[in-house]
């Protein structure tokens, strides 16, 4: 077997609490197979030139990292990465910040990636670079001579053309796509934009599972939903459900009903929509008062970008406006946890939850929702409210699907998921899981993997 090198910006040693769904998937994936992980430290240097790469190594997996400097991280993580492609890729032109400066120096930055990566790679090796951070690396390697496979994916989503042209440097980032030889989406929806994308733009002359580019290459282009490692979640979600500190959350509910939902604290996750929805739904359905409690947990995350810090404001005033207008002596309506909660606990919420409240406006895959359906018993399965414009509910069809910005359909999905009958929540659950323990990360990694091993016929 060929050995793997994962490349990503954020890198997980241990098992992550508060890590977004690339790191867990990640983790779990390279868990089995082994092989090098190449990313940044997660540290800042105020030296002008980081230190060599960090080797160390943990059971099957290499860790190879690296500190960013302060400018680095500004104009690459804060500044292109997440002010310009994060919004761009999830459909905010209105949010998009565009430097000249911070564009290069995202460039600049994947170059820095790819000489330090170049010294690590052997013949044969298999280098696998993940999500938005890293689009121009393998361009970058094939200047330095590599010939290895190189395969792309993306965990968020491929806008539509109009918007992703909307974006000075579009051409670059097309390009640098076409220097991989697998690049791979959440769904089929972000291919079909991707592939617009490149007929827009002339770059490809033939579009088909395999495309030409215009340099006479060819790139394998496809859909391969990320899964979970769904039997170990649901292992962890049945040993946390008995544990000290699920035994006393669940006997503060006092018996009432849990909704749960669980997202770092972004714009694309539709935290303020579902807020407004929580409280329209038990201001219509006065007899639900004091029986329902909405526990939202939310890490903050990406703090520096001006966006994020403004939403943590949002939501904090939000969730203390509703709990001032609706609480009672003895009720608080919304449980706001602004940390993070360590992946076992979450796990056993999720279990001992009625309904888990998953409406992001736009979203690559969502894993909550996927963990949350894994972290289910047969014999009281909670109920999943889901976006329809997160991957996710390309797959998960027992879920009920609600659009994020319709606050009043939300409400009613609320009040149809907390009395379903137990029939159906299991026929719903049912089908669910049994998908996400046949689609689970493993499968995802071989999926991919067999893709970029074998070069495609030309
Ligand atoms: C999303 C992205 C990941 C990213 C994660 C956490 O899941 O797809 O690439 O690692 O968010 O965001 P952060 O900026 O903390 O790495």
């Amino acid at each position: 077997m060929n050995r793997l090198i994962v490349v990503s910006n954020r890198v997980t040693l241990a098992q992550p609490s508060s890590a977004g769904g690339l790191a867990i998937a990640l983790s779990a994936a390279l868990a089995q197979r082994g092989g090098l992980w190449m990313g940044w430290s997660g540290q800042q240097t105020d030296d002008k030139s980081p230190a060599p790469l960090a080797i160390s190594t943990v059971g099957k997996i290499t860790y190879a990292l690296t500190d960013l400097t302060q400018k680095d991280l500004e104009e690459y993580y804060q500044g292109f990465a997440n002010r310009v492609l994060w919004p761009i890729c999830h459909y905010r032109l209105d949010l998009a910040e565009y430097e000249r400066k911070e564009m290069s120096g995202y460039f600049r930055v994947n170059r820095f990636f790819a000489e330090r990566l170049a010294s690590l790679v052997q013949e044969g090796d298999l280098v696998w670079v993940h999500d938005y951070h890293l689009i121009p690396l393998a361009a970058e390697l094939r200047r330095a001579g590599l010939r290895n496979r190189l395969g792309f994916f993306l965990h968020i989503p491929w806008p539509p053309p109009d918007v992703f042209f909307a974006m000075p440097v579009h051409a670059e980032i097309l390009k640098s796509l076409c220097s991989y030889d697998v690049v791979g989406f959440q769904t089929k929806y972000d291919v079909e934009n991707f592939l617009g994308c490149l007929h827009r733009s002339g770059l490809a002359r033939h579009v088909g599972g395999i495309i030409t580019t215009t340099e006479g290459k060819s790139l394998r282009v496809g859909a391969y939903p990320i899964g979970i490692d769904t039997a170990r979640f649901s292992t962890l979600a049945a040993q946390s459900a008995t544990s000290r500190p699920l035994r006393k959350a669940a006997e503060s509910l006092r018996g009432r009903d849990l909704i749960v939902g669980a997202d770092r604290l972004d714009y694309s996750k539709g935290i303020t929509q579902r807020i407004d929805a929580f409280e329209r739904f038990i201001r219509s359905e006065k007899h639900m008062q004091g029986k329902v409690t909405y526990l939202q947990i939310t890490p903050k995350s990406r703090s520096e970008v001006p966006e994020y810090e403004a939403m943590q404001r949002v939501v904090a005033e939000q969730a203390g406006r509703v709990n001032g207008e609706l609480g009672t002596l003895d009720w608080v309506p919304i449980r706001y946890i602004n940390r993070s909660v360590p992946h076992n606990l979450l796990s056993g919420l999720y279990r001992l939850s009625k309904v888990g409240l998953v409406t992001p406006l736009r979203d690559g895959m969502n894993l909550v929702a996927k963990e949350y359906v894994a972290a289910q018993s047969e014999d009281d399965p909670g109920v999943l409210v889901l976006s329809a414009f997160a991957g996710a509910a390309r797959e998960l069809d027992g879920a009920i699907k609600v659009n994020p910005y319709d606050v009043e359909g939300i409400a009613q999905a609320l009040s149809t998921a907390l009395t379903m009958s137990l029939e159906e929540r299991r026929e719903r659950w049912r089908s669910m899981y049994d998908h996400l323990l046949e689609h689970d990360v493993q499968h995802w990694c071989e999926w991919f993997l067999d893709d970029l091993e074998v070069p495609p016929l030309q």
